[in-house]
């Protein structure tokens, strides 16, 4: 489903050392993969690559035979079709919520492709529900707790029912009981997934595969 090849991020032309080299891995369709690795080893670097955020310096990616690649044909149009089936939970949410209240929030994506309003509200209290915040609906993001604000980015992209998640740190900021359930959650999903994380329990109990980081290097 996805291949990546000799991938090289850099962040800038003048840094010494690229913040990915020649990273190679491939993840089949129901796969789900655990990235770990220290603080600043490139794990959120390599998730925004692999959706058009940061763009390879060298090496391509390749979701289902499209190639995001620099340099490449229509890369706009690619990076669109990309984002369309990969849905990415950032490490932080506040680079994530964006319109005033919960509700609006997680229902954006799918009133962007014009669902039916009804459909809509139905998949959004659903996924609201599974995640425990439907109290949160009309609450405004800004306001919200950190395990709030990353409960409902999750939530917007759950409901899009993504091919592939790329789940940066989801279980930060959770309590327990939240941890808990969002492991559930994930555990009953049938989508390939990547999850870029310290928590190793996690990653046991949802992962079949670890890829490790070492400063921008798969070891
Ligand atoms: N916007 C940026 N501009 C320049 N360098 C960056 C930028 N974002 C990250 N970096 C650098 O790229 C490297 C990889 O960072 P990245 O955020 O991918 O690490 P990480 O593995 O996700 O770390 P963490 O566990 O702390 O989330 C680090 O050296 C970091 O300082
Ligand atoms: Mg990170």
């Amino acid at each position: 489903m996805l291949e990546v090849k000799n991938l090289c991020v850099r962040y800038n032309a003048g840094d010494s050392a690229p913040a990915l080299s020649d990273v190679s891995f491939s993840l089949a369709k129901g796969e789900r993969i655990a990235l770990t690795g220290n603080n600043g080893a490139g794990k959120s670097t390599l998730l925004s690559a692999l959706v058009g955020i940061l763009l390879p310096e060298q090496g391509s990616v390749i979701f289902d035979g499209l190639e995001l690649r620099s340099g490449g044909g229509s890369l706009r149009d690619t990076v669109d079709a990309f984002r369309r089936r990969i849905g990415f939970v950032m490490q932080n949410p506040d680079d994530q919520l964006f319109t005033p209240t919960v509700y609006d929030d997680i229902a954006f994506g799918l009133r962007s492709q014009d669902a039916p309003e009804e459909e809509v509200g139905k998949k959004v209290d659903g996924v609201m529900n599974a995640l425990g915040i439907a109290a949160l609906k009309d609450r405004l993001t800004h306001r919200l707790s950190g395990g709030e604000k990353r409960l409902a980015t999750l939530a917007g992209v759950l409901v899009m029912e993504p091919d592939l998640l790329l789940l940066d740190e989801p279980a930060t900021f959770l309590d327990p009981p939240g941890r808990e359930r969002l492991i559930a959650i994930l555990a009953g999903l049938d989508q390939s997934m990547i999850i870029a994380t310290h928590d190793l329990g996690m990653a046991e109990c949802l992962c079949n595969r670890i890829l490790r980081l070492d400063r921008g290097r798969i070891v």
